[in-house]
């Protein structure tokens, strides 16, 4: 155990996770120089699109440290724990075993996580198998709002963490100042500089992690119980639900018989082994290891992420993680109503890969029937469409995102809805309460003032405020919605693309809020519906019809859109009648260019979902966010 180091790479988006883990494979030899492709933990055809990681992927190398003599730290330069906590030495392993680097074999588990907000849960789990962590900054960005996080949580789970500034081979890094940063911000005085891109320095960063992050330090003996932390799962078509462990105490092997402590389900350890990147079957698993166990159970909603995995049903559980809870909701509809029945099995389909969204069928009368889907944030949503559309070729319609309400009412139940529709009537609501979010921006003071106008327009409440060399952190008290009502895309704008954001949910709040209905020619259409600030409602209606003006498509009729609170019209706007004869210019004969100009007209209404002789574009449903 003594030669086993468990890590996982942080920072902020694009500082270059993947790319350091793509280094460390190819020097390590776990990936040959040929088989290397970019990126090679981003497994997912989106992940590689979008360049962004999603899943967590761990990996299993083996390093080998040829001449250290040099290099191993002498006793009086190893940090005292106390007062170097920065340094992470959490427990004296490291220090009393300096001696025996030389010429030994390590095993490196690496666990890539996802920098975007909306995946930090995956994150969480990795940091919570590891015993370290390497903060990446990238030197042309310096400190963003994402490496604070990471960097906070790491610090909470006592990880050894190990500064590393990146990118130091493009000519406009900044290494000095990203120095001064770390040093200001962090506490740390001699990160490590490296460029994942060519490798320099990666080697270097290899023997750190050897030599800093301590071995697993859990009970020694590999006989008795056994406890393994199960930080993630996936279903293969051919194996099953296949467990991703982190074996804490004892051994697993293969054929032993197991339960899931959580759910109290027997499992079987069919096959049991490490990733190195691919699955590669090692007869066993032993304490301070990661790997993966065959579990032979068919069914992934037995098995959860932070649940222990044991061979003994008394077993004391291990501390396991906060269940997953979507904040955002958006409702899917076929273009074609027949495709219902496939978009259900799509989507129970898609949820043995993913099991990080919820879905409740849905009927919307102008829109029919649909599934309703619960999120971990817009670009999960963005994902997880993209996936049915692609894997399962379905053509869907998004209505807008919204968050979840909870309403009191007068007979003081309190109940909970997730979409706008589903407000009960005025009379019978006491109180409308919003979920709100802690959310933390950092940027260069040169922005403060736009950025502050931006969060107050919001209805942002400044918690507080701080100073880090010229930078500014400010935390907000912000209502989840006003992140889904384009928040973050106005926030990179008004500061150029230098604040970042970080958020984390922090209850909910009563506010004075209302249900802006939209009527089109004079039928409610509740996939429109939105709740909205009684005080902004006038100038989101007349903003709102506006826009939908523009975006329906003109029929032989005129069309009114009105926007309405209760009974009452806020705003309307007339869609003049029109018909666009696309042949009407061809003169005779041409059949193939005919035919051919009628296909592109169909095709541009594929994303378009009928109501009553009105066609609705997809970018109608978007839009009244957009206002
Ligand atoms: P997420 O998975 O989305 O969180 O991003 P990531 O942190 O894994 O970043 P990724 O490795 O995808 O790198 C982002 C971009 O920076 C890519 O275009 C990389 O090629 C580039 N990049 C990463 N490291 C370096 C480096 O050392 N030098 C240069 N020049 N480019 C780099």
């Amino acid at each position: 155990m003594l030669n086993i180091r468990n890590f996982a790479i942080i920072a902020h988006v694009d500082h270059g996770k993947s790319t350091l883990a793509d280094r460390m494979l190819e020097i390590t030899g776990t990936v040959s120089k040929r088989e290397m492709q970019n990126q090679i933990l981003d497994s997912n055809p989106i992940e590689r699109e979008r360049g962004i990681t999603i899943k967590l992927a761990p990996v299993r190398m083996i390093y080998k440290i040829l001449n250290t003599k040099s290099e191993i730290l002498n006793k009086s330069q190893i940090p005292n724990p106390k007062t170097q906590n920065n340094l992470g030495f959490r427990n004296s392993l490291v220090n009393e075993n300096h001696l025996e680097f030389a010429n030994s074999e390590y095993i490196l588990n690496l666990i890539d996580t996802p920098g975007h907000v909306d995946f930090s849960y995956e994150v969480n789990r990795s940091l919570a198998a590891c015993e370290g962590a390497i903060l990446l900054v990238d030197a042309t960005q310096g400190i963003q709002a994402q490496t604070l996080a990471h960097y906070h949580h790491a610090q909470k789970l006592g990880l050894t963490v190990i500064p590393v500034i990146n990118k130091i081979d493009i000519a406009t890094a900044d290494v000095a100042g990203t120095k001064k940063q770390m040093a200001e911000i962090l506490g740390f005085d001699s990160p490590l500089l490296i460029s994942a891109k060519t490798g320099m320095g990666v080697q270097d960063l290899l023997e750190n992690i050897i030599k800093r992050i301590p071995a697993p330090n859990e009970a020694e003996g590999e006989v008795g119980p056994v406890r393994a932390l199960i930080f993630n799962s996936n279903f293969d078509v051919h194996l099953g639900v296949i467990a991703w462990v982190r074996v804490v105490d004892g051994q697993i092997r293969t054929g032993d018989k197991l339960f899931l402590l959580g759910t109290k389900s027997p499992a079987t350890a069919l096959e049991v082994g490490v990733f190195s990147p691919a699955k590669t079957p090692t007869g066993k698993l032993s304490s301070g290891e990661v790997g993966y166990v065959v579990t032979n159970l068919r069914d992934i909603s037995q098995i959860q992420t932070g649940d222990t995995l044991c061979n003994d049903l008394t077993a004391t559980p291990l501390p396991g993680y906060q269940p997953l809870k979507p904040v955002v909701f958006v409702s899917f509809y076929p273009t074609d109503g027949g495709e219902i029945n496939a978009f259900r099995t799509a989507l129970s389909k898609l949820r043995l890969q993913d099991s990080s969204f919820t879905y409740t069928p849905e009927f919307s009368p102008a829109l029919g029937n649909g599934f309703r889907l619960g999120l971990l944030g817009l670009l999960h949503a963005d994902i997880v469409q993209e996936r049915l559309e692609r894997e399962f070729g379905l053509n869907l319609i998004a209505a807008a995102p919204s968050v979840s309400y909870q309403i009191l009412l007068t007979n003081h139940e309190l109940i909970t809805i997730n979409q706008p529709a589903g407000l009960p009537d005025p009379s019978s609501i006491k109180e409308i309460r919003e979920p709100i979010i802690h959310a933390s921006l950092f940027l260069p003071q040169s922005y403060l003032g736009a950025v502050m106008q931006l969060s107050q327009d919001h209805r942002g409440t400044l918690i507080d405020m701080s100073y880090l060399g010229n930078l500014v952190q400010l935390r907000y008290s912000l209502p989840l919605a006003e992140l889904i009502r384009g928040f973050h895309d106005q926030l990179k704008s008004v500061s150029q693309g230098f604040a970042t954001l970080d958020y984390e949910l922090a209850g909910y709040l009563a506010a004075d809020l209302v249900k802006l209905d939209i009527l089109i020619a004079s039928d409610k259409v509740d996939a429109l519906s939105q709740i909205v600030p009684r005080s902004q409602s006038p100038y989101l209606a007349r903003g709102l019809v506006e826009r939908l003006k523009d975006l329906i498509p003109r029929t032989q009729f005129e069309i009114a859109i009105q926007a309405a609170i209760g009974g009452t019209v806020l705003a309307r706007a007339d869609v003049k009648a029109f018909r666009k004869d696309v042949i009407a210019k061809l003169s005779g004969g041409d059949q193939t260019r005919k035919d051919k100009l009628l296909k592109k007209q169909k095709k541009g209404k594929s994303r378009m979902k009928r109501f009553g002789k009105v066609d609705l574009p997809q970018e109608a449903f978007l839009s009244i966010l957009k206002v």
